[in-house]
């Protein structure tokens, strides 16, 4: 049961592949809390994926689009607009992919040309997003605009790889794009440092499952999950935080603070013991 957070509000969400996409769970929590949506992903997306599933279910037009594509970003504002009647509230970048990665090459051995791809594809997608609905004057006064990120920007772990970089260059431009958005239009722009969670680009990352442990250890509160991310999202887009801009919003469980946890120093003991 909603509490009509979002009543009234348009917007975009990008990224929703399948059920265990983040971007699928804020899809539903923003219609749930009566916003008014359309939905995206890139056009390859369409035939592996399930959005079409989602689309029904909530009711919401599928519009194909490549995030590194102008030409597309630009049909999208534009239908986005036209199909729900006017400019937007919020939009959702929920993209991240990295051939490196996914080949798994070594971070001291990475293909460059894929590289350049990985930071177009996870982090100029974002400013691409910004610019195009800048330009078009796609967004209404006070609306807000929220990108995934993940610690790897702050700290390093080492297979992640690359995609480090990736979540540096999108916390960057929420920042700077933020400024220009906000002397504008009042519309904010930040992002949100989610745990790592259980979706096809996490499992992606080698070790996940270990990380996902040691995470979820780590935390005082345990790692947050997809669920509970659709939730800050929502509070994200709702008028409950029209001041809030430039930011990267750690939501995490309490992790980044931490420096040594006690569940995670008796799980290690008990492992040595067992040796
Ligand atoms: P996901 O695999 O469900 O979502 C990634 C989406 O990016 C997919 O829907 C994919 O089709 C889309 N995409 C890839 N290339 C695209 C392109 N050229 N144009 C448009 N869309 C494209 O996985 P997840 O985990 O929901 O990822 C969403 C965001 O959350 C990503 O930015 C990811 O880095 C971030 N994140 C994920 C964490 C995790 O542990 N799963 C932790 C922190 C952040």
């Amino acid at each position: 049961m909603g509490n009509n957070l979002l009543k009234g509000k348009k917007g975009i969400i990008s990224g929703a592949l399948d059920p265990n996409s983040i971007a699928w769970k804020v899809a539903e929590r923003c219609v749930e809390e009566g916003a008014e949506i359309t939905l995206t992903n890139a056009p390859v997306a369409m035939r592996f994926g399930k959005i079409n599933e989602l689309g029904e279910k909530l009711n919401a037009k599928i519009i194909p689009a490549d995030a590194t594509n102008m030409d597309d970003l630009k049909n999208l504002f534009g239908q986005s607009m036209e199909t729900l009647g006017g400019k937007m509230d919020f939009f959702l970048h929920s993209i991240g992919m990295s051939i490196n990665v996914r080949k798994g090459r070594e971070y001291t051995n990475l293909k460059h040309d894929w590289t350049l791809k990985s930071l177009d594809v996870s982090a100029l997608s974002f400013h691409k997003m910004l610019q195009t609905a800048y330009q078009m004057d796609a967004m209404n006064d006070w609306g807000s605009v929220l990108g995934l990120s993940y610690m790897a920007a702050q700290r390093t772990f080492p297979d992640y790889s690359e995609m480090a970089e990736a979540k540096s260059m999108l916390e960057s431009i929420a920042r700077s794009f933020g400024y220009h958005y906000g002397t504008r239009n009042k519309v904010r722009v930040n992002t949100i440092s989610q745990s790592p969670t259980l979706t096809t680009a996490g499992s992606g990352v080698k070790g996940f499952s270990d990380l996902y442990s040691y995470a979820d250890k780590v935390s005082p509160l345990g790692n947050a999950t997809a669920e509970e991310c659709a939730d800050y999202c929502v509070m994200m887009f709702s008028d409950l935080t029209r001041k809030v801009t430039m930011q990267n919003l750690f939501h995490d469980g309490g992790f980044i603070n931490m420096g040594m946890s006690m569940e995670h120093f008796e799980m290690m003991n008990q492992k040595n013991e067992e040796k």
